[in-house]
C-alpha cells in the first residue's frame, strides 16, 4: 500500500505544486483522465512513474467534450474509489479542479487542431475534439509536465494532441501507451459501465473484427477496402450495435490509405444504446 496522493483542487495550488517539485530537480510526468478509473488508465499511471520523478494526475469531466445529448451527466464518476486506485500506483498528486474555475462564465478561447478533427469520430463528435484540445493545453499550463501519457485507444486524440504539442511548442513529451484489454478482448473503457449484459457480449465484436483483420494481414493482404471489409463483416453480425465507421487510415494525418505500404491505423467505432465504443489496431507491414 502506497501513501494516497496529494489532491489539490484550486489552479494556482497546482501551480504551485509543480513550480516546487521542479524547483527541486525533479521531473513531473502527467496523466490527464476523466476519472471512473480502470486497469487501463493505471497501466498509464505505472508507464509514467517510469518517465519522471513524480506523477501527476487530473481527474475532470470536460464538459466542453460533450455534446448537448451526449453522456456528460450520466459519465460514471467514483472520486473516491479513484483516488484509493490511484495510492496503488505511485501517483503523487490528484488534480481535480472545478468547472467553474477551469471554465468562467466569460471563457471564450477555444483550441482547434485543423484537418485531423473532422475524421473519424470527428464526423459523428464535431466539437469533441476542439473540447478535448481545449482542456489538455489548459491542463499542460496549469500542471506544467515534462512528458505526459496517453493512451492508444484514443488514436484519434492521441494524434490530435502530439499535433497542438508540435505545433503550438508546447514543452512536453508525448508517449503512447498500448491499449489494455479485459481477459475476453474488449478493451477497457469507462464507458464499458454503460452496456447492457447483451450489449457487452456483443462489444467483443469489435476486437473479434480487428484479430480477423490482422489475420488477414499477417497472411498478406494489403487493400484497405478489403481489410475493412473482413472487418465490417463480423461487426454486422451485431444486433444492438450500429457500426458509426470502419477506416484504414495514416497514423500522422488520418488520411485514409488504399493499400497498407506503411503503418496505419485500422479504427472502429460502434454506438449502443448508452456508450459508443472505439477500438483500433495498429498494422505495420
Ligand atoms: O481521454 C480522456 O479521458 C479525455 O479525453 C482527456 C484527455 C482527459 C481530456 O478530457
Amino acid at each position: 500500500m502506497k501513501n494516497h496522493p496529494v489532491q489539490i483542487s484550486a489552479i494556482r495550488d497546482m501551480r504551485d505544486w509543480s513550480a516546487r517539485t521542479h524547483g527541486e530537480g525533479c521531473t513531473i510526468a502527467f496523466v490527464p483522465t476523466m476519472g471512473a478509473l480502470h486497469e487501463g488508465h493505471l497501466s498509464l499511471v505505472r508507464l509514467a512513474c517510469g518517465h519522471a520523478d513524480r506523477v501527476a494526475v487530473s481527474i475532470f469531466v470536460n464538459p466542453t467534450q460533450f455534446a448537448p445529448g451526449e453522456d456528460y451527466s450520466t459519465y460514471p464518476r467514483d472520486l473516491d474509489r479513484d483516488t484509493a486506485l490511484l495510492a496503488e500506483v505511485g501517483c503523487n498528486v490528484v488534480f481535480i479542479p472545478s468547472a467553474s474555475e477551469i471554465y468562467p462564465p466569460d471563457f471564450s478561447t477555444n483550441v482547434t487542431v485543423g484537418g485531423l478533427t473532422e475524421r473519424l469520430c470527428g464526423k459523428s463528435r464535431p466539437d469533441h475534439f476542439s473540447g478535448v484540445a481545449t482542456i489538455v493545453t489548459k491542463l499542460f499550463s496549469i500542471v506544467s509536465p515534462d512528458v505526459a501519457v496517453f493512451g492508444m485507444k484514443d488514436a484519434q486524440q492521441l494524434a490530435v494532441i502530439k499535433r497542438l504539442v508540435r505545433d503550438l511548442h508546447v514543452p512536453v513529451r508525448i508517449v503512447e501507451a498500448p491499449i489494455v484489454r479485459e481477459s475476453d478482448g474488449v478493451a477497457m473503457s469507462s464507458r464499458n459501465a454503460n452496456l447492457t449484459p447483451d450489449e457487452r457480449v456483443e462489444a467483443k465484436l469489435l476486437n473479434k473484427s480487428l484479430q480477423a483483420a490482422r489475420k488477414a494481414f499477417s497472411d498478406g493482404e494489403r487493400d484497405a477496402r478489403q481489410l475493412k471489409s473482413i472487418v465490417g463483416d463480423i461487426l454486422a453480425v451485431s444486433t444492438f450495435g450500429r457500426v458509426d465507421y470502419v477506416e484504414c487510415v495514416d497514423r500522422e494525418t488520418l488520411k485514409n490509405v488504399d493499400e497498407v505500404v506503411k503503418p496505419v491505423l485500422l479504427a472502429i467505432a460502434v454506438g449502443f444504446s448508452r456508450a459508443r465504443l472505439i477500438d483500433n489496431t495498429v498494422l505495420k507491414p
